[in-house]
Protein backbone atom coordinates (compact mmCIF):
# COMPACT_ATOMS: atom_id res chain seq x y z
CA UNK A 1 0.00 0.00 0.00
CA UNK A 2 1.14 3.44 -1.02
CA UNK A 3 2.19 5.61 1.92
CA UNK A 4 0.68 8.80 3.18
CA UNK A 5 1.93 12.15 5.13
CA UNK A 6 1.04 11.96 8.87
CA UNK A 7 -0.60 15.73 9.36
CA UNK A 8 -0.09 15.90 13.12
CA UNK A 9 3.88 15.69 12.14
CA UNK A 10 3.69 17.63 9.09
CA UNK A 11 2.08 20.87 11.19
CA UNK A 12 4.43 20.50 13.71
CA UNK A 13 7.46 20.37 10.86
CA UNK A 14 5.51 23.34 9.44
CA UNK A 15 6.04 25.50 12.30
CA UNK A 16 9.75 24.34 13.05
CA UNK A 17 10.16 25.70 9.17
CA UNK A 18 8.20 29.45 9.68
CA UNK A 19 11.04 29.53 13.12
CA UNK A 20 13.61 29.15 11.14
CA UNK A 21 12.53 31.46 8.54
CA UNK A 22 12.14 34.61 11.05
CA UNK A 23 15.12 33.66 12.39
CA UNK A 24 17.18 33.91 9.58
CA UNK A 25 15.46 36.70 7.41
CA UNK A 26 15.47 40.00 10.13
CA UNK A 27 15.83 42.56 7.76
CA UNK A 28 13.05 40.71 5.47
CA UNK A 29 10.70 40.87 8.46
CA UNK A 30 11.41 44.73 8.94
CA UNK A 31 11.00 45.63 5.28
CA UNK A 32 7.63 43.64 5.52
CA UNK A 33 6.27 45.95 8.48
CA UNK A 34 7.45 49.26 6.87
CA UNK A 35 5.88 48.37 3.66
CA UNK A 36 2.64 48.23 5.51
CA UNK A 37 2.00 51.77 5.93
CA UNK A 38 1.60 52.31 2.57
CA UNK A 39 0.97 49.76 0.43
CA UNK A 40 -1.94 47.62 0.46
CA UNK A 41 -1.12 43.86 1.91
CA UNK A 42 2.56 45.40 2.18
CA UNK A 43 3.23 44.26 -1.12
CA UNK A 44 3.64 45.77 -4.74
CA UNK A 45 1.35 43.21 -5.95
CA UNK A 46 -0.96 40.75 -4.31
CA UNK A 47 0.38 37.73 -5.22
CA UNK A 48 3.48 38.16 -3.10
CA UNK A 49 1.57 37.72 -0.36
CA UNK A 50 1.39 34.04 -0.88
CA UNK A 51 4.78 32.89 -0.05
CA UNK A 52 5.14 30.80 3.27
CA UNK A 53 6.98 32.10 5.49
CA UNK A 54 4.60 34.78 6.11
CA UNK A 55 6.36 37.46 4.91
CA UNK A 56 8.01 37.96 1.46
CA UNK A 57 12.07 37.31 1.47
CA UNK A 58 13.59 40.93 -0.28
CA UNK A 59 15.25 40.72 -2.87
CA UNK A 60 18.80 42.38 -3.28
CA UNK A 61 20.27 40.87 -6.57
CA UNK A 62 19.37 38.45 -8.86
CA UNK A 63 22.12 37.26 -11.67
CA UNK A 64 21.84 34.38 -13.42
CA UNK A 65 20.33 31.61 -11.61
CA UNK A 66 20.81 32.52 -8.14
CA UNK A 67 20.22 35.69 -5.91
CA UNK A 68 20.82 37.42 -2.90
CA UNK A 69 18.50 38.66 -0.50
CA UNK A 70 18.37 41.69 1.94
CA UNK A 71 19.54 39.32 5.11
CA UNK A 72 22.90 38.30 2.82
CA UNK A 73 21.26 34.80 2.01
CA UNK A 74 21.76 33.03 -1.35
CA UNK A 75 19.58 30.94 -3.60
CA UNK A 76 19.31 28.88 -6.44
CA UNK A 77 16.44 30.46 -8.01
CA UNK A 78 14.10 27.76 -9.67
CA UNK A 79 11.04 29.82 -10.24
CA UNK A 80 13.00 32.63 -12.16
CA UNK A 81 9.75 34.72 -11.95
CA UNK A 82 7.33 32.43 -12.66
CA UNK A 83 8.83 32.37 -15.89
CA UNK A 84 9.33 36.00 -16.44
CA UNK A 85 13.06 35.51 -16.16
CA UNK A 86 13.65 32.02 -18.06
CA UNK A 87 16.18 33.07 -20.03
CA UNK A 88 18.43 33.92 -16.14
CA UNK A 89 18.21 37.40 -14.37
CA UNK A 90 20.48 40.61 -15.45
CA UNK A 91 21.37 39.31 -19.12
CA UNK A 92 24.28 42.11 -20.13
CA UNK A 93 23.50 42.14 -23.79
CA UNK A 94 19.65 42.89 -22.38
CA UNK A 95 20.89 45.36 -19.96
CA UNK A 96 23.18 47.03 -22.54
CA UNK A 97 20.67 47.85 -25.13
CA UNK A 98 17.80 48.36 -22.27
CA UNK A 99 20.42 51.32 -21.41
CA UNK A 100 21.13 52.61 -24.98
CA UNK A 101 17.72 52.78 -25.91
CA UNK A 102 16.18 54.26 -22.42
CA UNK A 103 19.12 57.08 -23.01
CA UNK A 104 17.38 57.57 -26.64
CA UNK A 105 13.58 57.59 -25.61
CA UNK A 106 10.97 55.12 -24.49
CA UNK A 107 7.73 56.40 -25.68
CA UNK A 108 6.57 58.07 -28.63
CA UNK A 109 3.39 56.45 -29.98
CA UNK A 110 6.23 55.75 -33.13
CA UNK A 111 7.30 52.64 -34.17
CA UNK A 112 11.45 52.28 -34.01
CA UNK A 113 13.10 49.34 -36.37
CA UNK A 114 13.37 47.09 -33.99
CA UNK A 115 9.81 46.40 -34.60
CA UNK A 116 10.34 44.63 -37.65
CA UNK A 117 13.17 42.18 -36.86
CA UNK A 118 11.34 41.00 -34.11
CA UNK A 119 8.55 40.46 -36.79
CA UNK A 120 10.80 38.09 -38.46
CA UNK A 121 11.87 36.73 -35.55
CA UNK A 122 8.84 35.59 -34.43
CA UNK A 123 7.81 33.92 -37.57
CA UNK A 124 10.93 32.14 -37.99
CA UNK A 125 10.29 31.01 -34.51
CA UNK A 126 6.59 30.41 -34.03
CA UNK A 127 5.47 30.17 -37.99
CA UNK A 128 2.95 32.51 -37.80
CA UNK A 129 3.12 35.86 -40.20
CA UNK A 130 1.49 38.52 -38.53
CA UNK A 131 2.59 40.09 -35.15
CA UNK A 132 1.12 42.63 -32.29
CA UNK A 133 2.21 43.73 -29.16
CA UNK A 134 1.10 43.81 -26.03
CA UNK A 135 2.78 44.61 -22.54
CA UNK A 136 1.89 41.29 -20.63
CA UNK A 137 0.72 38.10 -21.81
CA UNK A 138 -2.71 39.26 -19.92
CA UNK A 139 -3.06 42.08 -22.40
CA UNK A 140 -2.34 39.95 -25.26
CA UNK A 141 -5.18 37.06 -24.18
CA UNK A 142 -7.55 39.82 -23.87
CA UNK A 143 -6.97 41.07 -27.24
CA UNK A 144 -6.87 37.88 -29.23
CA UNK A 145 -10.41 36.93 -27.64
CA UNK A 146 -11.80 40.41 -28.88
CA UNK A 147 -10.56 39.87 -32.33
CA UNK A 148 -12.17 36.25 -32.24
CA UNK A 149 -15.52 37.32 -31.33
CA UNK A 150 -15.31 40.31 -34.17
CA UNK A 151 -14.12 37.70 -36.80
CA UNK A 152 -16.80 35.13 -35.88
CA UNK A 153 -19.04 36.87 -34.59
CA UNK A 154 -20.14 35.14 -31.78
CA UNK A 155 -20.39 35.54 -28.06
CA UNK A 156 -18.55 33.21 -26.21
CA UNK A 157 -15.14 31.70 -25.53
CA UNK A 158 -14.08 28.12 -24.75
CA UNK A 159 -11.26 26.95 -22.49
CA UNK A 160 -10.03 24.53 -20.46
CA UNK A 161 -10.93 23.24 -16.72
CA UNK A 162 -7.91 24.56 -14.64
CA UNK A 163 -6.16 26.59 -17.50
CA UNK A 164 -4.64 29.96 -16.14
CA UNK A 165 -4.42 32.93 -19.07
CA UNK A 166 -3.67 35.61 -16.80
CA UNK A 167 -6.46 37.91 -14.95
CA UNK A 168 -8.84 37.63 -17.92
CA UNK A 169 -12.00 37.97 -16.48
CA UNK A 170 -13.53 35.58 -19.39
CA UNK A 171 -10.81 32.59 -18.51
CA UNK A 172 -11.35 33.11 -14.60
CA UNK A 173 -13.68 30.14 -14.68
CA UNK A 174 -13.91 26.19 -13.61
CA UNK A 175 -16.08 23.47 -14.58
CA UNK A 176 -19.02 22.44 -12.03
CA UNK A 177 -19.72 18.42 -11.77
CA UNK A 178 -22.87 19.22 -13.90
CA UNK A 179 -20.07 20.31 -16.72
CA UNK A 180 -21.63 24.36 -16.53
CA UNK A 181 -18.94 26.77 -16.27
CA UNK A 182 -18.47 28.90 -12.57
CA UNK A 183 -16.17 31.31 -10.94
CA UNK A 184 -12.89 29.85 -10.26
CA UNK A 185 -12.38 29.95 -6.25
CA UNK A 186 -10.63 32.85 -5.45
CA UNK A 187 -11.51 35.27 -8.52
CA UNK A 188 -13.00 38.36 -6.81
CA UNK A 189 -15.61 40.59 -8.91
CA UNK A 190 -16.56 38.71 -11.60
CA UNK A 191 -17.99 41.46 -14.19
CA UNK A 192 -20.79 38.95 -15.20
CA UNK A 193 -21.79 35.53 -14.63
CA UNK A 194 -19.05 33.86 -16.15
CA UNK A 195 -21.49 31.54 -17.49
CA UNK A 196 -22.70 34.29 -20.15
CA UNK A 197 -18.76 34.14 -21.76
CA UNK A 198 -17.40 31.29 -21.84
CA UNK A 199 -17.91 27.44 -21.71
CA UNK A 200 -15.48 24.99 -20.60
CA UNK A 201 -14.37 21.71 -21.24
CA UNK A 202 -11.79 19.14 -19.62
CA UNK A 203 -8.62 18.77 -20.99
CA UNK A 204 -7.79 15.60 -22.95
CA UNK A 205 -10.94 15.14 -23.77
CA UNK A 206 -11.88 15.77 -27.85
CA UNK A 207 -15.62 14.30 -27.34
CA UNK A 208 -16.41 16.83 -24.68
CA UNK A 209 -14.87 19.71 -27.02
CA UNK A 210 -16.84 18.31 -29.53
CA UNK A 211 -20.05 18.54 -28.09
CA UNK A 212 -19.12 22.05 -26.26
CA UNK A 213 -18.50 23.42 -29.52
CA UNK A 214 -21.73 21.85 -31.48
CA UNK A 215 -23.64 24.87 -29.70
CA UNK A 216 -22.10 26.98 -32.19
CA UNK A 217 -21.90 30.27 -30.08
CA UNK A 218 -17.96 29.90 -29.52
CA UNK A 219 -15.74 31.70 -31.30
CA UNK A 220 -12.33 30.26 -30.30
CA UNK A 221 -10.64 27.94 -28.06
CA UNK A 222 -7.79 29.19 -25.84
CA UNK A 223 -5.41 26.84 -24.44
CA UNK A 224 -1.99 25.87 -23.57
CA UNK A 225 -0.69 22.86 -25.71
CA UNK A 226 -0.20 21.16 -21.80
CA UNK A 227 -1.61 22.20 -18.68
CA UNK A 228 1.27 24.13 -16.87
CA UNK A 229 -0.86 25.83 -14.27
CA UNK A 230 -2.24 22.99 -12.32
CA UNK A 231 0.74 21.35 -11.88
CA UNK A 232 1.85 19.85 -15.22
CA UNK A 233 -0.77 17.97 -17.33
CA UNK A 234 0.73 16.42 -20.83
CA UNK A 235 -1.78 16.38 -23.96
CA UNK A 236 -2.51 12.38 -24.57
CA UNK A 237 -1.22 10.49 -27.82
CA UNK A 238 -3.29 12.62 -30.26
CA UNK A 239 -4.99 14.89 -28.52
CA UNK A 240 -3.82 17.96 -30.09
CA UNK A 241 -4.59 16.73 -33.43
CA UNK A 242 -7.99 16.24 -32.27
CA UNK A 243 -8.61 19.75 -31.08
CA UNK A 244 -7.25 21.02 -34.44
CA UNK A 245 -9.79 19.15 -36.65
CA UNK A 246 -12.78 19.79 -34.20
CA UNK A 247 -12.39 23.63 -33.72
CA UNK A 248 -12.02 23.96 -37.49
CA UNK A 249 -15.33 21.99 -38.42
CA UNK A 250 -16.80 23.81 -35.87
CA UNK A 251 -15.39 27.10 -37.35
CA UNK A 252 -14.04 27.89 -33.80
CA UNK A 253 -10.66 29.92 -33.54
CA UNK A 254 -7.61 28.03 -32.22
CA UNK A 255 -5.25 30.16 -30.17
CA UNK A 256 -2.71 28.64 -28.69
CA UNK A 257 -1.19 30.67 -25.27
CA UNK A 258 2.63 29.56 -25.06
CA UNK A 259 3.42 31.85 -22.81
CA UNK A 260 4.84 28.49 -20.34
CA UNK A 261 5.12 26.59 -22.83
CA UNK A 262 8.36 27.80 -24.28
CA UNK A 263 9.50 25.50 -22.09
CA UNK A 264 9.71 22.98 -24.94
CA UNK A 265 12.17 24.82 -27.19
CA UNK A 266 12.21 27.83 -29.28
CA UNK A 267 9.53 27.28 -31.16
CA UNK A 268 7.58 26.13 -28.04
CA UNK A 269 4.84 23.47 -28.54
CA UNK A 270 3.62 25.28 -31.47
CA UNK A 271 6.94 24.12 -33.64
CA UNK A 272 8.26 20.96 -31.73
CA UNK A 273 4.73 19.53 -31.76
CA UNK A 274 3.59 21.14 -35.79
CA UNK A 275 0.41 23.13 -34.03
CA UNK A 276 -1.45 25.12 -36.61
CA UNK A 277 -3.22 27.82 -34.55
CA UNK A 278 -4.89 30.73 -35.52
CA UNK A 279 -3.99 32.79 -33.20
CA UNK A 280 -0.69 32.69 -31.08
CA UNK A 281 0.39 34.38 -27.71
CA UNK A 282 2.99 34.89 -25.74
CA UNK A 283 4.43 37.06 -22.88
CA UNK A 284 6.79 36.94 -19.57
CA UNK A 285 10.34 35.57 -21.02
CA UNK A 286 10.93 36.97 -24.10
CA UNK A 287 12.13 40.61 -22.79
CA UNK A 288 14.20 38.77 -20.57
CA UNK A 289 12.66 40.21 -17.76
CA UNK A 290 11.16 43.59 -18.68
CA UNK A 291 7.68 43.41 -19.66
CA UNK A 292 6.38 42.78 -22.69
CA UNK A 293 3.85 40.03 -24.54
CA UNK A 294 2.96 39.75 -28.50
CA UNK A 295 0.41 38.10 -30.09
CA UNK A 296 0.36 36.77 -33.69
CA UNK A 297 -2.23 35.28 -36.24
CA UNK A 298 -2.33 33.46 -39.46
CA UNK A 299 -1.75 35.34 -42.73
CA UNK A 300 -5.69 34.64 -43.06
CA UNK A 301 -6.78 35.91 -39.88
CA UNK A 302 -5.19 39.07 -40.39
CA UNK A 303 -6.65 39.98 -43.72
CA UNK A 304 -9.76 39.97 -42.48
CA UNK A 305 -8.84 42.09 -39.49
CA UNK A 306 -6.46 44.78 -40.97
CA UNK A 307 -9.62 46.68 -42.48
CA UNK A 308 -11.02 46.81 -38.49
CA UNK A 309 -7.48 48.07 -37.28
CA UNK A 310 -7.25 50.82 -40.32
CA UNK A 311 -10.74 52.11 -39.56
CA UNK A 312 -11.29 55.41 -37.51
CA UNK A 313 -12.32 54.06 -34.49
CA UNK A 314 -9.12 51.75 -33.72
CA UNK A 315 -7.91 53.96 -30.89
CA UNK A 316 -11.29 52.74 -28.89
CA UNK A 317 -11.24 49.54 -30.33
CA UNK A 318 -10.70 47.85 -27.04
CA UNK A 319 -7.55 46.55 -28.72
CA UNK A 320 -4.03 47.98 -27.83
CA UNK A 321 -2.86 50.30 -24.83
CA UNK A 322 -0.86 53.33 -24.93
CA UNK A 323 2.53 51.90 -24.00
CA UNK A 324 1.87 48.72 -25.61
CA UNK A 325 5.40 48.48 -28.39
CA UNK A 326 7.27 51.17 -26.53
CA UNK A 327 10.61 51.66 -28.10
CA UNK A 328 11.85 50.19 -24.57
CA UNK A 329 9.95 46.58 -24.36
CA UNK A 330 10.83 45.55 -28.42
CA UNK A 331 14.27 46.32 -27.94
CA UNK A 332 14.52 44.08 -24.83
CA UNK A 333 12.57 41.75 -27.00
CA UNK A 334 14.78 41.94 -30.11
CA UNK A 335 18.33 41.71 -27.81
CA UNK A 336 16.37 38.78 -25.65
CA UNK A 337 15.13 36.19 -28.70
CA UNK A 338 18.33 36.97 -30.96
CA UNK A 339 20.68 35.83 -27.94
CA UNK A 340 19.04 33.45 -25.64
CA UNK A 341 15.94 30.73 -25.98
CA UNK A 342 17.65 29.19 -28.54
CA UNK A 343 18.42 25.40 -29.72
CA UNK A 344 21.61 25.34 -27.74
CA UNK A 345 20.60 26.92 -24.75
CA UNK A 346 18.08 24.53 -24.25
CA UNK A 347 20.49 21.29 -25.40
CA UNK A 348 21.91 22.62 -21.58
CA UNK A 349 18.50 23.07 -19.68
CA UNK A 350 16.53 20.44 -21.01
CA UNK A 351 19.28 17.62 -19.62
CA UNK A 352 19.43 19.72 -16.44
CA UNK A 353 15.36 19.87 -16.24
CA UNK A 354 15.62 16.05 -16.68
CA UNK A 355 18.34 15.57 -13.51
CA UNK A 356 16.16 17.66 -11.37
CA UNK A 357 13.25 15.49 -12.41
CA UNK A 358 15.12 12.22 -11.94
CA UNK A 359 16.27 13.51 -8.16
CA UNK A 360 12.82 14.00 -7.03
CA UNK A 361 11.39 11.18 -8.18
CA UNK A 362 13.73 9.04 -6.11
CA UNK A 363 13.46 11.36 -3.07
CA UNK A 364 9.36 10.11 -2.72
CA UNK A 365 9.55 6.66 -3.84
CA UNK A 366 12.53 6.05 -1.17
CA UNK A 367 9.61 6.62 0.69
CA UNK A 368 7.04 4.65 -1.70
CA UNK A 369 4.82 7.97 -1.95
CA UNK A 370 2.14 8.06 -4.67
CA UNK A 371 3.20 11.61 -5.50
CA UNK A 372 4.42 11.98 -9.57
CA UNK A 373 6.83 14.21 -11.30
CA UNK A 374 6.52 15.45 -14.90
CA UNK A 375 8.81 17.29 -17.40
CA UNK A 376 8.11 19.58 -19.63
CA UNK A 377 11.37 20.76 -21.86
CA UNK A 378 13.15 22.87 -19.30
CA UNK A 379 10.19 23.19 -16.67
CA UNK A 380 9.42 20.23 -14.08
CA UNK A 381 6.96 20.04 -11.30
CA UNK A 382 6.03 17.40 -8.83
CA UNK A 383 2.54 16.92 -7.42
CA UNK A 384 0.87 15.00 -5.02
CA UNK A 385 -0.93 12.54 -6.47
CA UNK A 386 -0.12 9.45 -9.64
CA UNK A 387 0.10 11.51 -13.09
CA UNK A 388 -3.77 13.15 -13.71
CA UNK A 389 -5.51 13.63 -17.46
CA UNK A 390 -6.98 16.71 -16.84
CA UNK A 391 -7.13 19.99 -14.24
CA UNK A 392 -10.00 18.43 -12.07
CA UNK A 393 -7.99 15.40 -11.19
CA UNK A 394 -4.79 17.66 -10.02
CA UNK A 395 -6.47 20.21 -8.29
CA UNK A 396 -7.63 17.55 -5.89
CA UNK A 397 -4.92 16.93 -4.84
CA UNK A 398 -3.91 20.20 -3.92
CA UNK A 399 -2.73 20.27 -0.39
CA UNK A 400 -1.66 24.05 1.07
CA UNK A 401 -0.10 22.59 4.12
CA UNK A 402 2.09 20.44 2.81
CA UNK A 403 3.31 22.77 -0.76
CA UNK A 404 3.90 25.47 2.16
CA UNK A 405 6.09 22.53 4.20
CA UNK A 406 7.88 22.06 1.06
CA UNK A 407 9.03 25.59 0.05
CA UNK A 408 9.68 26.56 3.28
CA UNK A 409 11.74 24.03 3.65
CA UNK A 410 13.69 24.84 0.34
CA UNK A 411 14.01 28.27 0.93
CA UNK A 412 15.41 28.10 4.30
CA UNK A 413 17.88 25.98 2.55
CA UNK A 414 18.70 28.48 -0.66
CA UNK A 415 16.40 27.37 -2.72
CA UNK A 416 13.50 28.58 -4.46
CA UNK A 417 10.51 27.32 -5.80
CA UNK A 418 7.77 28.86 -7.97
CA UNK A 419 4.95 29.70 -5.38
CA UNK A 420 1.47 28.31 -6.30
CA UNK A 421 3.22 25.58 -8.21
CA UNK A 422 6.16 23.04 -7.30
CA UNK A 423 8.05 23.75 -9.88
CA UNK A 424 11.69 24.46 -11.04
CA UNK A 425 12.36 26.30 -13.97
CA UNK A 426 15.53 25.16 -15.43
CA UNK A 427 17.62 28.53 -17.27
CA UNK A 428 20.94 28.74 -19.70
CA UNK A 429 22.88 29.83 -15.99
CA UNK A 430 21.97 26.73 -13.91
CA UNK A 431 24.56 23.80 -13.22
CA UNK A 432 24.22 20.15 -11.74
CA UNK A 433 25.34 21.57 -8.54
CA UNK A 434 22.24 23.68 -8.45
CA UNK A 435 20.37 20.50 -9.53
CA UNK A 436 21.85 18.60 -7.00
CA UNK A 437 21.25 20.73 -4.35
CA UNK A 438 17.33 20.72 -5.04
CA UNK A 439 17.71 16.93 -4.66
CA UNK A 440 19.40 16.71 -1.35
CA UNK A 441 17.17 18.91 -0.10
CA UNK A 442 14.04 17.52 -1.38
CA UNK A 443 15.17 14.13 -0.01
CA UNK A 444 15.75 15.79 3.30
CA UNK A 445 12.33 17.30 3.00
CA UNK A 446 10.56 13.95 2.41
CA UNK A 447 12.38 12.33 5.13
CA UNK A 448 11.74 14.36 7.83
CA UNK A 449 7.90 14.27 6.93
CA UNK A 450 8.47 10.27 6.82
CA UNK A 451 10.59 9.34 9.63
CA UNK A 452 9.51 8.83 13.28
C1 LIG B 1 -0.24 30.37 -19.75
C2 LIG B 1 -0.26 31.77 -19.23
N1 LIG B 1 -0.73 32.75 -20.03
C3 LIG B 1 -0.77 34.02 -19.62
C4 LIG B 1 -0.34 34.37 -18.36
C5 LIG B 1 -0.40 35.81 -17.93
O1 LIG B 1 0.86 36.37 -17.85
P1 LIG B 1 1.00 37.80 -17.16
O2 LIG B 1 0.65 37.59 -15.72
O3 LIG B 1 2.45 38.13 -17.35
O4 LIG B 1 0.08 38.71 -17.86
C6 LIG B 1 0.14 33.39 -17.50
C7 LIG B 1 0.61 33.74 -16.14
O5 LIG B 1 1.01 32.93 -15.36
C8 LIG B 1 0.18 32.06 -17.95
O6 LIG B 1 0.61 31.07 -17.15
Amino acid sequence: MAAAIDRARLTEALATERDLFVSRHPHSYESSLRAQRHLVTGVPMPWMTRWPGGFPVFFEEARGAHFVDIDDNEYVDFCLGDTGAMTGHGLSQVTEVLATRARRGITTMLPSTDAEVVGDELTARFGLSKWQFAMTATDANRFVLRYARQLTGRPKIAVMDWCYHGTVDETLVIMDEHGNTMSRPGAIGPQVDPALTTRVVPFNDADALDRVLSYGDVACLLMEPALTNIGIVLPQEGYLEKVREITRRHGVLLIIDETHTICVGPGGCTKAWNLDPDFFVIGKPIGGGMPAAVYGMTDVVADKLEPYLRSDGVDVSGVGGTLAGNALALAAVRATLSTTLRQEDFDHMIPLATRWTDGVREGYERHDLPWHVQQLGCRAEYWFCPPPTNGAQAAAAINGELDAFMHLFALNRGILLTPFHNMALLSPFHTEQDVDAHTRVFAEAVDVLMTA
